[in-house]
């Protein structure tokens, strides 16, 4: 039922300085940010708190983001009961503070990155208008942190190898799809972290899915009745740089249709999803199933989707009444499917076709 295989259950900146030179070092050394455990010097908790003092709206954002709540959100906690993996928290809890989640120092202070320096993404012209003042920190500026790089490490993965599993399988690849699409050339963050108005300050809210206006802005859905009685729901979308569902596993996007009799009473029914679809196939190695994708049939950018919905033809049928849904799952085998959260993209009612 889980993510990687059927279960049975397994088991600061303290130093400020007047000022600091920007530094542009050669960023070999430097890795991307990425899945911990990541051993630190200096205690994660304190100078992720230290970085809030002073940069009050990436602290405001990012508190209220699920990359805060990584570790404590309930979704993560239902899901991490049912398979408690060290692989888990690598994301999850990258550091020694697991209540941390993604923490600031998790992204600008990956491995490589040392003496309370902080990476940040070159200033791309025109200036923005800063604060004036100069940081009490070193600055490192890294174009790879403007990229899809900075991103790289956590959303885009094979499955873990505790699960014993040789074929390289990816659990999420967001980063994948997004190179291969029309966005490739606009970074994760251009989308991800919008500048405020006021401040000019990036957005370390990123909101997506949980965000109704901007998830029901990204899809856009027509029906058409089909002279067989049935229909074609045409769904695409505008702005998403990479498959839609993306990221975990489990999302996918449900299509259904009633057709309706003289009364309103429901006469038949149809549905598809959309999404990735995993089935449990016979472990290679002898260990419990392994979570296999068999197809994808989630919407590419600039790429529409026609589902075609089989509906009885019926002189008696008044009406076909048909909804898009957005699906969050806990847990998936094939269309056997536990739904944590449930929103609706369209819907609609139309005339059958004569
Ligand atoms: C004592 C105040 C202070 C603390 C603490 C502090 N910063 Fe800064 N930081 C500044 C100032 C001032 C600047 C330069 C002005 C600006 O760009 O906001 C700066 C610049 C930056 C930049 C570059 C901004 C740009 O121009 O692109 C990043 C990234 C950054 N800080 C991240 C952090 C992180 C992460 C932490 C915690 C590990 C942190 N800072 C801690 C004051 C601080
Ligand atoms: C250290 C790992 C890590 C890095 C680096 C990282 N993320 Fe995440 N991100 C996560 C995890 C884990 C979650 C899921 C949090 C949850 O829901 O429990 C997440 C959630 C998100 C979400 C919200 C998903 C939702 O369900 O609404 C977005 C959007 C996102 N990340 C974008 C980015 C972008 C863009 C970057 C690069 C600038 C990035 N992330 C870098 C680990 C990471
Ligand atoms: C998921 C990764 C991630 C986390 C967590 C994160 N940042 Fe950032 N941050 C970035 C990226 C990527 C950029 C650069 C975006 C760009 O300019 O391309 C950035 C930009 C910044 C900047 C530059 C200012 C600006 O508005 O352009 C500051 C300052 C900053 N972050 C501070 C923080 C602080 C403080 C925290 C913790 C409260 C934090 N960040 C958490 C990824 C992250
Ligand atoms: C052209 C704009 C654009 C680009 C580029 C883009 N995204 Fe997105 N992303 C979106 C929109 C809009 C959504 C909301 C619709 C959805 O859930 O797919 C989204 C959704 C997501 C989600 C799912 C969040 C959820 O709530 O389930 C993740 C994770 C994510 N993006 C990560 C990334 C990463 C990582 C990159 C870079 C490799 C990236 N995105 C590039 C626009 C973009
Ligand atoms: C390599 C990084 C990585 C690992 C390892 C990882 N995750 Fe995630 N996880 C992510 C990212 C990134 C997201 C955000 C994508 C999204 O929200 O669609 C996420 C999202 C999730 C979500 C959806 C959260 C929500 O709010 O809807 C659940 C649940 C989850 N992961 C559980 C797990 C479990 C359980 C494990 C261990 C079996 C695990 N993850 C291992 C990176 C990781």
């Amino acid at each position: 039922m889980t993510r990687t295989r059927a279960l049975l259950v397994f088991a600061a900146l303290s130093a400020c300085r007047d000022r600091a030179p920007e530094v542009s070092r050669p960023a070999t050394a430097i890795e991307r940010p990425g899945p911990g455990p990541i051993a630190r010097a200096a205690d994660a908790a304190q100078t992720s708190a230290s970085c809030t003092h002073c940069h009050e709206d990436a602290a405001r954002t990012h508190a209220a983001s699920l990359h805060a709540r990584a570790f404590t959100d309930s979704a993560f906690q239902a899901a991490y009961r049912a398979e408690p993996l060290p692989f888990c928290r690598d994301c999850h809890a990258p550091e020694r503070e697991a209540s941390l989640g993604v923490s600031c120092v998790t992204c600008h202070a990956p491995r490589g990155v040392q003496d309370g320096a902080v990476l940040a993404a070159p200033h791309t012209p025109p200036p923005r208008p800063r604060t004036g003042k100069t940081a009490p920190h070193p600055v490192i500026r890294d174009a790879r942190f403007g990229t899809a790089w900075a991103c790289a490490g956590c959303h885009d993965f094979a499955f873990p190898a505790e699960a014993a599993r040789t074929d390289g399988a990816k659990m999420q690849r967001t980063v994948t799809e997004h190179a291969r699409s029309p966005f490739a050339t606009t970074p994760c963050a251009g989308c991800h972290m919008p500048e405020a108005p006021a401040t000019r300050a990036r957005s370390h809210g990123f909101a997506a899915s949980r965000d109704l206006a901007t998830l029901r802005g990204a899809v856009h859905v027509t029906a058409t009745s089909t002279g067989d009685g049935g229909l074609d729901v045409t769904i695409s979308t505008t702005g998403v740089g990479h498959a839609f569902p993306t990221g975990d596993l489990f999302r996918r996007l449900r299509v259904s249709a009633t057709a309706l009799g003289a009364g309103g009473e429901a006469l038949a029914e149809a549905d598809a999803s959309l999404g990735r679809h995993l089935r449990f196939t016979p472990n290679p190695s002898g260990g419990p199933p392994l979570q296999t994708e068999l197809w994808d049939d989630r919407v590419m950018p600039g790429a529409p989707r026609v589902v075609h919905l089989s509906l009885p033809r019926a002189t008696t049928t008044r009406e076909i009444r048909w909804r898009v849904e957005y699906q969050r799952a806990r847990s998936a085998n094939g269309e056997h499917v536990v739904l944590e959260g449930v929103e609706v993209l369209a819907e609609g009612t139309l005339t059958p076709a004569p």
